[in-house]
């Protein structure tokens, strides 16, 4: 196994194939019907946008993962991201550890992950989009005491605060934008799920997979899936995301489209729209001579909301298929099994299903 530690090696079945296929890739949306207007999507042409949501609510029934061009976010913003990134990264350990997350200050950098005891080859530097962002000081659900998040920012390189920041903003625009087409795809007004991000939870989450000796035993980032509304990912020239296609269960890699992002359905909508769109498992492969820099926006509701499906998404034959859970408990449970490194299946959404 040469230099590579037990930890991070993969469960045969999970292994990374070495035959990638290619052949029939996820969607690409080209979104410039919207670009003529900045906000309001009724000022532009009827048709253009009605077949925009319908491309939008197929790629999110067939795959729950699309590519979107003509975004409106300014390529700039994301090639200053990706330089400042880069930078922060190439630093030695020392420098990185002075940012690391810890279980109070739970945003900032750090190495590896565990899921179920298997470790993500990469390194990571999270920060939410809200300063502070309320969440509850507890998992337990009868105690109602609020926490403060706050951001942890290095002294090098000095412009990352202003340009993840920057960044961070297009990105809310984007996926705000596109909830409005995913809610008009589902038959529902366009702002419907405006109010549930008024007080977001979300962060951005810069990941660095570094060069790996044995791709074939490791993965960047094992298979799961995303847990809360939104994924809008972006990813430089080197491959390694892979989506697991819903047709037959292949390992699919996305292929890299300079100036596109990628989208996922996450578990959230999933509730939200009782399985209509349902979340996609993925992973990261990794590369054996180059680094690989990725940067998902996760778009979360705010700590207070109640996630279930929609009255206006249910009813007699389609009775909602999941009990309320509360947002803020959920996240603060998933942070702390980050924290604990338990060897027991994190909480998910199927715990709250209902069998009927
Ligand atoms: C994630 C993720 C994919 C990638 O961070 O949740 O799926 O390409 N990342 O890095
Ligand atoms: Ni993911």
């Amino acid at each position: 196994m040469g230099e590579i530690d037990p930890a991070f090696v993969q469960a045969p079945e999970h292994r990374p194939k070495l035959s990638v296929i290619e052949a029939e890739g996820i969607p690409v949306i080209d979104m410039s019907p919207l670009l003529s207007s900045d906000d309001a999507i009724s000022n532009t042409d009827p048709s253009a946008i009605e077949e925009l949501v319908r491309q939008v609510g197929s790629a999110c029934k067939e795959w729950g993962f699309f590519q979107v061009i003509n975004h409106g976010a300014p390529l700039e913003s994301k090639q200053r991201i990706e330089s400042v990134g880069k930078k922060f990264f190439a630093q030695n350990l020392e420098e990185k550890k002075k940012v690391r997350r810890d279980i109070v200050k739970v945003m900032g950098y750090y190495e590896t992950e565990h899921t179920k005891n298997v470790r993500d080859w990469k390194e990571v530097f999270d920060f939410t989009m809200e300063e502070p962002t309320l969440i509850p000081a507890s998992i337990d659900p009868d105690d109602k005491e609020i926490t403060e998040w706050y951001n942890q920012w290095p002294e090098f390189p000095p412009e990352m605060r202003e340009t993840f920041q920057e960044y961070a903003h297009h990105m809310e625009k984007l996926a705000l934008k596109l909830m409005e087409l995913i809610a008009m795809s589902l038959g529902l007004p366009p702002k419907q799920f405006h109010g549930f991000f008024k007080d977001q939870t979300s962060w951005i989450r810069l990941n660095y997979y570094p060069p790996c000796p044995n791709p074939d035993l490791v993965l960047g980032c094992g298979r799961h899936k995303d847990s809360g509304a939104l994924t809008v990912l972006a990813q430089d020239e080197v491959p390694g995301l892979e989506v697991r296609r819903k047709s037959d269960g292949e390992w699919v890699l996305v292929k890299p489209l300079p100036d596109a992002y990628i989208i996922n359905v996450g578990d959230v909508i999933q509730v939200w729209c009782n399985d209509a769109y349902e979340s996609v498992e993925h992973r990261v492969m990794l590369s054996a001579d180059k680094a690989r820099l990725s940067y998902p926006f996760f778009l979360f509701p705010a700590h207070y909301t109640n996630v279930q499906p929609l009255e206006e998404l249910t009813d007699e034959q389609n009775p909602p298929k999941y009990r309320p859970y509360n947002w803020g408990k959920f996240l603060a449970t998933r942070k702390r099994s980050n924290f604990m490194k338990l060897d027991v299946e994190n909480i998910q959404i199927h715990h709250f299903r209902i069998n009927n």
